[in-house]
């Protein structure tokens, strides 16, 4: 900690201050990183008097909110009831209990599920695979599916028209994360499909165009593909699967934990993981005023110690321009924790979402000021 205007080397500094952001943050403040292009650009790191989300309350737009996927009811044939969309990316709540009865497209944009509750098979074009709680399926824009439940599911939707791509593992090698070898693939059956008719014996086929369903009837399977080959196929991923990075001796930016990237969003994945463990290194996100993203993070399993109050299902939604960062709890709580057991997937996102009546419905309303509660004041 440095307590003097000194030159720093790199920017310019003021008061009091950690030469190392992140570690042995000066007693009595309240860090927070002011950067630009996520965690990337220009940054300052400002330590503040009193915590950036002790407000006495919001009047207007930039309100963090919060949902309970669990009380959507999803649209018909395992579709998602959206929540939240921009032109980048629209984000919603699957609910199925058996198989759809039709075959459903997505000719607006790649799917990415994430599957909360449930498991079953998906069918595709490409050949079927089981899916499982915690499973991430990718299926790109245009391939026929359907889902078959074998129970009670619940899927966080994540719909991009740009391509779900992953990202560049950089310095970290091209086994970290997860090895490629890891992906799941779908295995065509063994001869010709003949299940999924109705009543009539036709075969129908569901495809979303600027978000209209067309039907198209069959006198077949519309899923009957006798081989394929090339690099674009569905695929999937279990979190188990994927091994996150942590430095015992700093707190990561969360942009570590990026899983998938597509034009203007990121999908991140937060895993059981040890905790930082050195002396004076932070075990909890610093705050951030998140400039350049929306923050939306569905919880999907363990002890959300950074968020206290917020369980599994929970969906909350952090606007960019006002503040968020830990639980005035959290950091107190985390003091003895030496892991965590977390699981939550993020999505951010670069231009500013809105929301749906479906989403104000399964509101939580008093998260913005769960933030205060509990200071003791
Ligand atoms: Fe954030």
């Amino acid at each position: 900690m440095r307590e003097k205007n000194l030159p720093t080397g790199f920017g310019w500094a003021q008061g009091k201050y950690s030469i190392q952001p992140h570690v042995d943050v000066p007693e009595g403040t309240y860090e927070e990183e002011h950067g630009r292009q996520g965690f990337f650009g220009r940054v300052s790191h400002l330590y503040h008097r009193h915590p950036p989300t002790g407000w006495l309350r919001i009047e207007g737009n930039l309100k963090p909110r919060s949902y309970y996927a669990s009380k959507s009811e999803g649209k018909e044939q395992g579709q998602p009831e959206i929540l939240l969309y921009n032109n980048d990316v629209q984000i919603g709540i699957a609910k199925l209990k058996s198989a759809m009865t039709v075959f459903a497209r997505n000719a607006d944009g790649d799917e990415v599920r994430f599957i909360h509750e449930g498991e079953g098979q998906l069918e595709t074009d490409y050949g079927d695979f089981s899916y499982r709680k915690g499973d991430y399926l990718v299926i790109p824009r245009g391939t026929t599916y359907r889902f078959n439940a074998s129970n009670a599911n619940t899927h966080l939707v994540v719909e991009s028209p740009t391509e779900i791509g992953l990202p560049d593992r950089g310095m970290l090698g091209r086994h970290a994360q997860f090895d490629p070898m890891v992906m799941r693939t779908p295995v065509l059956p063994e001869g010709e499909r003949k299940t999924g008719a109705n009543a009539q014996g036709e075969f129908e086929l569901r495809i979303k165009r600027e978000g209209q369903w067309t039907k198209v009837f069959y006198p077949w399977n519309p899923m009957n593909a006798a081989g394929w080959k090339g690099d674009l196929s569905p695929w999937a991923l279990n979190v188990d699967d994927i091994r996150p990075i942590i430095s015992p001796r700093y707190h990561l930016p969360p942009s570590v934990h990026t899983t998938f990237l597509a034009r203007n969003f990121v999908i991140c994945s937060f895993l059981p993981r040890p905790l930082e463990s050195e002396e004076g290194a932070m075990k909890v996100p610093f705050y951030h005023r998140n400039i350049d993203f929306d923050e939306v993070l569905f919880y999907h399993a363990g002890n959300f110690f950074s968020r206290e109050g917020i369980g599994a299902g929970a969906i909350t939604w952090h606007p960019q321009g006002i503040h968020h960062g830990p639980h005035p709890n959290a950091a107190k709580n985390a003091a003895d924790k030496t892991v965590t057991e977390e699981i939550a997937v993020m999505v951010d996102t670069y231009h500013p979402l809105k929301t749906t009546p479906a989403a104000e419905s399964i509101e939580y309303r008093e998260y913005a000021m769960s933030w205060k509660l509990d200071q003791g004041r």
